[in-house]
């Protein structure tokens, strides 16, 4: 079927001008390109689709264009639930839209509080400690070397090779760096020596999901409507002496110059594992349609695997978002997986 579909994202060019923020903070946004790319893809689907900026001037470019579904990727600009924006005015509007809702793109947008879901269900994530203010006390629970980050940022926004910390002076240092520039808390976790692994997903739980192995029948009927992108992982092996760490400089700058391994090469058994910690990530916190779940692989103890972060919109760039990279390694197009993710949304609302 033929449907009005609505792009909506922020633009990098539209972004904010304001000296209330970070240098870094609006690298999230998209691109022209990228914008026109899922445009014409949406179109080769056989669906209308127009560009509308995801911002205030939404409310009065929706009600003119009336679409019955839209293509969402804003990340928005301001506030501790930027992402959740959009998706909450859709909401209000009664109109459908891809992808996570308000609850999922707010929790996931607040690390500190993922890990704390992760945690209640028993999935692996690194120790942490949250920093509020300077003067806080370091749990006697947390070891070096600890990694510093901010709370709710993405795109490596905050993190450098400062972030690795090996003691109490450059632990503080860090902190009172996040605090100062991101005006949030700092997030602490215990520095995971290893691997860097994504793995993306598309699609929807079959049925009312619980937390089952994915060798249970019934477990294996549900992950069904889940497909897994070929993990990714990012070769750091260049950039040891200098960037040990998927950096906002690295993410951004060197993007091109970045060797990016996909699939991974890594063991059947361990995909399986990955998969099935994504696919738990995204049951837990309720995510919808699409997603990527960021690891680490721990060198020092048999590759376990640790959870970053899950990212709900992910980047949708051709040939530089993760998402995108790790899709054509499944031989799947940036036209192909735009769709899959649309449809993933059309079926969900039954509208297909
Ligand atoms: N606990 C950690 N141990 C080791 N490296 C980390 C840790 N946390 C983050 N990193 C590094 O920082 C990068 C960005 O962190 P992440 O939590 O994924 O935030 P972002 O939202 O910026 O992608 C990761 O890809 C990884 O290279
Ligand atoms: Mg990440």
């Amino acid at each position: 079927m033929k449907f009005r579909v609505a792009l909506l994202a922020n633009l990098k060019k539209n972004a904010p001008v304001t000296t209330e923020v970070s240098s870094d903070h609006w690298d999230d946004l998209d691109s022209e390109s990228t914008v026109e790319a899922i445009t014409e893809a949406i179109r080769s689907g056989g669906h209308v689709c127009e560009f509308l900026e995801g911002d205030a001037s939404l409310i009065d470019t929706i009600r003119s264009f009336k679409p019955d579904i839209c293509f969402n990727i804003c990340e928005g600009h301001f506030g501790d639930a930027r992402e959740a924006q959009i998706p909450a005015l859709l909401e209000m509007l009664r109109i459908p839209y891809t992808g996570s809702k308000v609850l999922a793109l707010s929790l996931s947008l607040d690390k500190p509080m993922t890990k704390r879901v992760l945690t209640y269900h028993d999935l692996p994530t690194p120790p942490f400690q949250v920093f509020e203010r300077e003067d806080d006390v370091l749990s006697e629970e947390m070891t070096y070397p600890m990694f510093v980050k901010p709370s709710r940022e993405g795109t490596g926004m905050g993190v450098s090779e400062r972030s690795i910390v090996n003691n109490e002076a450059e632990l503080f240092e860090q902190v009172a760096y996040v605090l100062s520039n991101y005006r949030q808390p700092a997030l602490v976790e215990k520095y995971i020596e290893g691997r860097e692994v994504t793995v993306g997903v598309v699609g929807n739980l079959i049925g009312p999901a619980a937390r089952r192995l994915p060798d249970d029948e019934e477990a294996a009927h549900m992950l069904a409507g889940l497909r897994f992108m070929p993990p990714m992982e990012v070769d750091l092996k260049p950039f040891i002496e200098s960037d040990m760490v998927y950096s906002n400089r690295l993410k951004v700058a060197l993007a091109a110059e970045l060797n990016y391994l996909a699939p991974a090469p890594i063991e059947p058994a361990l995909v399986e594992e990955l998969n099935w910690y994504t696919a738990a990530m995204f049951r837990v916190i309720g995510a919808l349609d699409v997603s990527r779940v960021d690891f680490r692989l721990d060198i020092h103890d048999n590759l376990k695997p640790y959870i970053l972060e899950i990212n709900p919109l992910p980047g949708l760039a051709p040939k530089i978002s993760d998402l995108v990279i790790e899709a054509e390694a499944a031989g799947i197009s940036h036209a192909e997986l735009v769709n899959m993710i649309l449809d993933a949304a059309l079926k969900r609302y039954e509208m297909i």
